[in-house]
């Protein structure tokens, strides 16, 4: 088989790392791919929001089945273009890619199938947040948030009523998340511990994969701004097995058929951003595909072949696998240009990878990397996702830090804390 994964990050790389790992494939393209694809599979040179260039491209080259990374290209409705070429891919179409694509059409979703979720006001202009923001019904802090994609940045928890009005403004009146910012979200400020649920779905079936956690801020102890995520870990324990079947019965189940209900079948990866509250565990938010950099952890404890996985997403027979994951623990730390999430260099050397990876139970994923004349360079804000397991946190913690000591670029920062509160 021929597999087409489309995207560039770490979480592309790990998953034409564990594709390359099937008997069934000949052949991993990856576009546009990094650097760490590139020694792994045949990189592309297509944007991976190219809808016309890479339809041409599958069927040019025959592709068996492709794989969809990020979001931008299933809101764009590849998978509908796809499909309309009688192209396999994996994920969800732009109907159903809504649930991450508009936060107020995943809200009005959660209400008519009564998922548990925050309280909230959807304003349809700037005179109606602010005047929700004056009567503060829903208290402080309170969270606003733009309607659509902004790169995992639209949102912001304002402490009172003048951080919110400011917020409110950035978005709304001078537009920083260009047309996300046409409609906002005023709700409720969840507290509770976060975790990460994503399951695996062909539309009817759907099966869970283990919970993760992410660490989105940039430093430790969870300060500064938020990142497209620092760091993350999987382990059984994220929640229970009590945890695990709430999650199920109360919100994926009815997000599953509640979409095939209303005829946009939910196929591919649905990513549910989860809050543990004292009232119960309520969603902060959808993805329709893998977590970045979630699915590093993931991927490195499913045993399954991921390819028999996606193909049975893809004939809707997800109901006759069984998933066996790996029962050890598994913690990404990302190592980041210094300067991330704001302005910082590229093209700097990077080095010791191949140490870093001799530490035994561990793979560097590529995230911002390219080759510059043979030699790999940096060429974005999250650079590298050190990738380690062992048989407990403490151990798998201890072995992704002794790691990433190998590392070497400049100037480079990470967190020194992931995987430490779990
Ligand atoms: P989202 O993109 O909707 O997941 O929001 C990004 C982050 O903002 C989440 O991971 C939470 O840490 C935080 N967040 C979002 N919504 C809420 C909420 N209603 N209450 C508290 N924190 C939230
Ligand atoms: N790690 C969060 C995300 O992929 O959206």
């Amino acid at each position: 088989m021929k597999v087409l994964v489309i995207g560039s990050g770490g979480r592309e790389h790990a998953l034409a790392w564990k594709i390359g790992r099937s008997p069934l494939v000949e052949r991993v393209f990856c576009a546009p791919g990094n650097g760490g694809t590139a020694s792994i599979a045949d990189n592309v040179t297509l944007a991976a929001d190219d809808l016309p260039g890479l339809t041409r491209f599958a069927l040019d080259r025959s592709i068996d089945l492709t794989v969809v990374g990020p979001e931008l290209p299933l809101v764009l409705g590849i998978v509908d273009r796809f499909r309309s070429h009688g192209l396999s891919i994996v994920g969800p179409t732009a109907a159903a890619a809504r649930l991450e694509g508009s936060k107020i059409f995943a809200k009005d979703f959660m209400k008519r199938h009564q998922v548990p979720t925050a309280a909230c006001v959807v304003c349809n202009s700037f005179e109606e947040a602010m005047g929700a923001i004056r009567r503060g019904d829903l208290g402080f802090p309170l969270v606003v948030k733009a309607d659509g994609l902004a790169a995992g940045k639209g949102v912001v928890i304002a402490q009172d009523r003048q951080q919110a009005e400011s917020a409110v403004e950035q978005m709304m009146r001078r537009r920083v998340f260009g047309e996300a910012g046409e409609r906002v979200l005023l709700e409720e400020c969840l507290r509770g511990r976060e975790a990460s649920f994503l399951v695996f779905s062909d539309g009817e079936h759907f099966l869970p994969m283990v919970p993760s956690q992410d660490h989105k801020r940039v430093f430790d102890r969870d300060r500064g701004p938020n990142t497209g995520g620092m760091g993350a870990y999987s382990t059984d324990g994220i929640l229970s097995s009590e945890e695990q079947q709430e999650v199920v019965e109360a919100i994926v189940g009815p997000t599953i058929r509640g979409m095939a209900v209303e005829g946009n079948e939910f196929s591919g990866v649905l990513y549910v951003g989860l809050m543990l509250t004292p009232d119960g565990i309520k969603v902060l938010e959808y993805n329709v595909r893998l977590g970045d950099p979630e699915a590093q952890p993931v991927l490195f404890r499913l045993e399954n072949d991921l390819v028999e996985v996606l193909q049975a997403i893809h004939g809707q027979t997800l109901d006759s696998v069984r998933l066996r994951w790996d029962s050890a623990c598994s913690v990404c730390v990302v190592l980041a240009s210094g300067g991330y999430p704001g302005k910082y260099p590229t093209g700097k050397s990077i080095q010791g990878i191949d140490d870093a990876e001799a530490v035994g139970q561990v793979t560097v994923f590529h995230a911002g990397t390219r080759l510059q004349d043979g030699q790999l360079v940096t060429s974005g804000g999250r650079v590298l996702g050190v990738t380690a397991k062992d048989a407990d946190l403490p151990a798998a913690v201890a072995r992704v830090y002794r790691a990433l000591e190998k590392v070497r670029f400049e100037p480079m920062h990470f967190r020194t804390d992931i995987g430490r509160h779990g």
